[in-house]
């Protein structure tokens, strides 16, 4: 990280405790820009991760990629529960899953134009939209 980043003291903006302790404004405040890569990897609940994944649809970036870590694990059911929810519940607009691979879900906003390669070769670019 040091290496890309090596400023990285400086772009981090730490909080300790829970991740629901601070509302989506209070989040917005603090890191002043939105987060162009999310990573949900707190608690399993899954009052806690829906909680997560509604202030990731709120705080990402126009282009950017929210990661749910345990999904489909069988031991964390809760992030299962939670994401299934979370695009019953009438989600799919603001958030569309495109890729899961080593035990995480990626999504985008909704809508975002989306290239998707394999073995290095461009193959599909398709706008992001569940039906
Ligand atoms: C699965 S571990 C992942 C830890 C970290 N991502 C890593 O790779 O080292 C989950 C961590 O999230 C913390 N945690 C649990 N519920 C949380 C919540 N609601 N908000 C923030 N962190 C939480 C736990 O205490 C634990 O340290």
């Amino acid at each position: 990280m040091r290496h890309h980043f090596p400023d990285l003291a400086k772009l981090l903006v730490v909080h300790v405790g829970r991740s629901d302790d601070l509302s989506t404004a209070e989040y917005i405040e603090r890191i002043e820009s939105k987060p162009r890569f999310i990573s949900i990897d707190g608690s399993h609940m899954a009052r806690d991760v829906l909680f997560d994944l509604n202030l990731a649809a709120e705080i990402t970036s126009e282009a950017g990629i929210v990661a749910v870590d345990d999904f489909l694990n069988p031991m964390t059911l809760g992030v299962n529960e939670a994401t299934a929810r979370f695009m019953l519940d009438g989600n799919k607009d603001r958030l569309s899953p495109f890729c899961f691979c080593a035990n995480k879900l990626y999504s985008v906003p909704t809508g975002l134009q989306i290239c998707i390669c394999a073995r290095s070769r461009a193959v599909h670019s398709v706008p992001c939209k569940l039906s």
